[in-house]
């Protein structure tokens, strides 16, 4: 008998359109893309759900919590897919483990997390990211210092009293700490449900 995973009902509705708009970024940029890690991979459903649409791509998947390794390990044994690895463990604030990947994807973490992720989400891709790779960034963020609807800001509202580290992050000054890391923005796209899609590519040496 299959075990019925813990399931994200928030990633099973968006996995399709980051999924959609992650597939036009691999397909228009010239870079060959055969390995991309996931930060924050949570209950695995973003990874195992790219991998079985895009089979050329080896997906490397980790978190720092190891009862969401051990669901995303689970799900990942339940795909059976040849494209898709057991999670290794990745905290952005930590020392990175040694990989080499041609992109990094990564969805719904800066706002449930401390503002010092930011930076350790740039620095530390930018190490395991080969020149000219790209990092793709999906989630909810506030624009010209406000939100972008009611929802995002009662969803902030709710987070600080969790964690009063935790919070929307400002669009422009995450993309200038990306760009302090060598991380160029290529695009950003409003995705359903206010949130965005932005996509960077790190600089050639
Ligand atoms: C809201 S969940 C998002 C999961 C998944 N990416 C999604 O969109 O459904 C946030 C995830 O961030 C992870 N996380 C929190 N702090 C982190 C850190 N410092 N480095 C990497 N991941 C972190 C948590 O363990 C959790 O799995």
């Amino acid at each position: 008998m299959i075990e019925e995973l813990p399931t994200s009902a928030p990633a099973e509705r968006n996995k399709d359109p980051i999924l959609g708009i992650l597939t036009a970024a691999l397909r228009e940029s010239s870079l060959l893309v055969r390995k991309v890690l996931e930060i924050a991979s949570g209950f695995g459903q973003h990874v195992v759900h790219f991998a079985a649409a895009l089979p050329d791509i080896a997906w490397q998947p980790s978190d720092p919590d190891a009862a969401s390794r051990e669901v995303i390990r689970q799900r990942v044994l339940q795909a059976g897919l040849p494209n898709v690895s057991l999670p290794v463990e990745l905290d952005v604030l930590a020392d990175w483990p040694d990989l080499q990947v041609d992109a990094v994807v990564v969805a719904n973490l800066l706002h449930i997390s401390p503002i010092d992720t930011v930076e350790g989400l740039f620095a530390g891709a930018r190490q395991v990211c080969r020149d000219g790779g790209l990092l793709h960034l999906y989630g909810p963020f506030k624009q010209g210092g406000a939100h972008t609807s009611t929802g995002n800001a009662e969803f902030d509202q709710s987070l600080k009293q969790r964690n009063p580290h935790w919070g929307i992050r400002d669009v422009e000054a995450v993309i200038e700490q990306a760009q302090a890391l060598d991380w160029v923005l290529s695009s950003q796209t409003d995705m359903p449900a206010n949130n965005l899609s932005l996509l960077f590519q790190l600089k050639t040496n």
